[in-house]
């Protein structure tokens, strides 16, 4: 099987937060998409091991925002790659709230969307959520980031909780890599107080191929 292919698929990113019992947490997910009209229908794969999962399993709500392509690095940083278990992803970063006190980021977001959780699905690793849209709105016209461009333009990586996550191939090329999200950084030296541009991690982190 060509692993590869599966990069054929086109998907947009998203960050999906909730919260319950004044505990938010929110993640990027590329596995956000529309699945009926009437009523309209949203579904998402998380995995078991995000603790936004467990968040939004307890409240039955989630709150999904689409991302714009100028997304901030950081953005993705904290939601992509860190936990809402150890950090308030949603303190120093402007947040609204929907009319199920779900915090949401307001900036790079083209649009966004409040659900309430009408199925779920086990898909072994994840949970497969079906939500029914009880708001959206457009907050802006600017182009919006996807996968591809993440991938490809932002050389990005994706954790392994990322149903889109694929093991790195062996490499020939000099240089490093990081072992967080697969950034590949070319060169013959890696300084010690290097810091990973796409996940953050420091230079321990990386290894370095052979
Ligand atoms: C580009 C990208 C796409 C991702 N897509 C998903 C996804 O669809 N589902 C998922 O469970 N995790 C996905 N992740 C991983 C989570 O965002 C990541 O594990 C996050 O740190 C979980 O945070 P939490 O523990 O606070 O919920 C993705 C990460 C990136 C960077």
């Amino acid at each position: 099987m060509d692993l590869s292919a599966f990069y054929k698929v086109t998907y947009g990113l998203y960050i999906v937060s909730s919260i319950h019992q004044e505990k938010a947490a929110g993640c990027v997910v590329n596995t956000l998409v529309q699945v009926t009209a009437e009523p309209a229908k949203m579904a998402v794969a998380i995995s078991k091991k995000n603790t936004t999962c467990a968040v939004l399993e307890q409240s039955g709500v989630f709150a999904a925002v689409a991302l714009t392509q100028d997304t901030k690095q950081e953005l993705l940083k904290v939601f992509g790659f860190q936990s809402s278990a150890k950090i308030d992803k949603f303190s120093g970063i402007s947040v609204g709230i929907d009319k199920n006190g779900i915090p949401y980021p307001m900036e790079n977001i083209a649009a966004r969307f409040s659900c309430r959780v009408v199925d779920r699905l086990d898909l072994g690793t994840h949970f497969l959520f079906v939500g029914e849209a009880e708001e959206a709105e457009i907050i802006c016209e600017d182009p919006l980031l996807t996968y591809e461009h993440y991938r490809l333009i932002r050389k990005g990586g994706t954790p392994k909780n990322a149903p889109s996550y694929q093991k790195p191939l062996p490499k020939r090329k000099m240089g490093y890599r990081c072992t967080a999200c697969g950034y590949l950084l070319e060169t013959d030296t890696l300084p010690s107080d290097f810091v990973c541009p796409v996940c953050g991690v420091g230079a321990d982190k990386f290894e370095q191929l052979k």
